[in-house]
C-alpha cells in the first residue's frame, strides 16, 4: 500500500511540478520565523524534510542557516529544488528512508502527511531516523462558516459540481483538513503551535487559473477538454467574485516517540 502511494505521488507530482511554485504561495514570513525559533529553541541543528518538493520550505530554512536534508519521491519536484541551489537532496520514499537510525535531530513533513496512504508507517520511519521526534506543518482547523452559518459557493465547488455532473467521481470533495484531523486523533501530538493565521482575499479567477493549470493532483486524470469546460462554467458563474479564506499553519510535534516504552506510532491513520 505504501509503495503504491509513492508511485502515484511520483507520477502526480512529476506531472504538476512545472506549475507547483507559481500556483502555491511561499510560506508566510511569520510561519518561517516561528518554525526557525522552535528549532533553535530546542538547539536542533539538522532537519530531514520528508516530501521536500521544490524546496518551498527547505529554501528559506537553509537561507537562515538550518541544515536541511530533503527527500522526495518525485524527480520533477526535486529538479526545481536543485535549481534553487539546495545542497542536500535525495530521491526516495517516505516509508523507506535511506538513513541509519537517529541520523537527524528532527524529521519534518510540510503538507505531506494527508497524501500518504500509510501515515502511521511514514511517521514511524521518520521517527526512526530522528533523535527528537517528528514535526509537521498542517492546517487541521475546521472551515470557517459565515455569520449566517452558510458557506458561499466557491469556485472549486462549481468545478466540482460540473465534473460530478459529467460523470466523474467527486474528486474535489474535500481538501486535506479532514484527513489531517484524523491523523491528529490517531496520533495525539506532544505539542501544537499556531504559526500563522491570516485571512486571504483574492480573485476567484486565481483559484480557477490554478485548477485550469492542472496544479491539483485530483484533476490530473480528467481529460483537458472536460476540465476546461468545467473551469469555463465556473468562470461564467463566479469568475468575477473575490474569495476569502483562512490560511493557517500549525506546527505539530511528536517528541521522542517511543521513549516511554511504547513502540512509536502504533495507531493507524491510513486512508
Ligand atoms: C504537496 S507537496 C509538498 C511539498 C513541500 N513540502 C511544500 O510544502 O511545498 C507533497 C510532496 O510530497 C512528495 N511525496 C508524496 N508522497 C511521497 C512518498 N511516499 N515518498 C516521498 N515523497 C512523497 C511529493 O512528491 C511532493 O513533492
Amino acid at each position: 500500500m505504501a509503495a503504491s502511494s509513492t508511485v502515484r505521488a511520483r507520477r502526480d507530482f512529476d506531472a504538476l511540478s512545472a506549475v507547483y511554485d507559481e500556483t502555491r504561495r511561499p510560506l508566510d514570513e511569520e510561519t518561517v520565523e516561528k518554525l526557525i525559533a522552535f528549532v533553535n529553541q530546542h538547539r536542533w541543528n539538522s532537519v530531514l524534510e520528508v516530501g521536500v518538493g521544490t524546496g518551498r520550505i527547505a529554501g528559506p530554512l537553509v537561507a537562515r542557516g538550518v541544515r536541511v536534508v530533503g527527500i522526495d519521491a518525485s524527480r520533477g519536484m526535486l529538479t526545481y529544488a536543485v535549481r534553487k541551489g539546495l545542497p542536500h537532496l535525495v530521491r526516495g520514499a517516505a516509508h523507506h528512508l535511506p538513513f541509519p537510525d537517529r541520523t537527524f535531530d528532527v524529521s519534518l513533513f510540510v503538507h505531506v502527511l494527508h497524501i500518504l496512504d500509510d501515515v502511521t508507517g511514514a511517521l514511524r520511519e521518520a521517527a526512526r531516523v530522528a533523535r527528537h521526534g517528528v514535526l509537521a506543518i498542517m492546517d487541521p482547523a475546521p472551515d470557517v462558516a459565515s455569520a449566517d452559518g452558510l458557506r458561499e459557493e466557491t469556485p472549486r465547488d462549481v468545478v466540482r459540481k460540473v465534473l460530478v455532473d459529467a460523470g466523474y467521481p467527486d474528486l474535489l470533495r474535500s481538501g486535506p483538513r479532514p484527513k489531517e484531523r484524523e491523523i491528529l486523533r490517531a496520533h495525539p501530538p506532544t505539542e501544537t503551535l499556531l504559526l500563522s493565521d491570516r485571512v486571504v482575499t483574492e480573485p476567484a479567477a486565481n483559484v480557477l487559473d490554478t485548477i485550469a493549470k492542472r496544479a491539483y493532483r485530483h484533476v490530473l486524470d480528467v481529460p483537458p477538454e472536460v476540465l476546461d469546460r468545467a473551469v469555463r462554467v465556473a468562470r461564467d458563474r463566479v469568475g468575477d467574485r473575490m474569495v476569502t479564506y483562512h490560511r493557517r499553519e500549525t506546527l505539530v510535534w511528536w517528541a521522542d516517540p517511543g521513549t516511554d516504552g511504547e513502540p512509536p506510532f502504533v495507531g493507524h491513520a491510513g486512508r
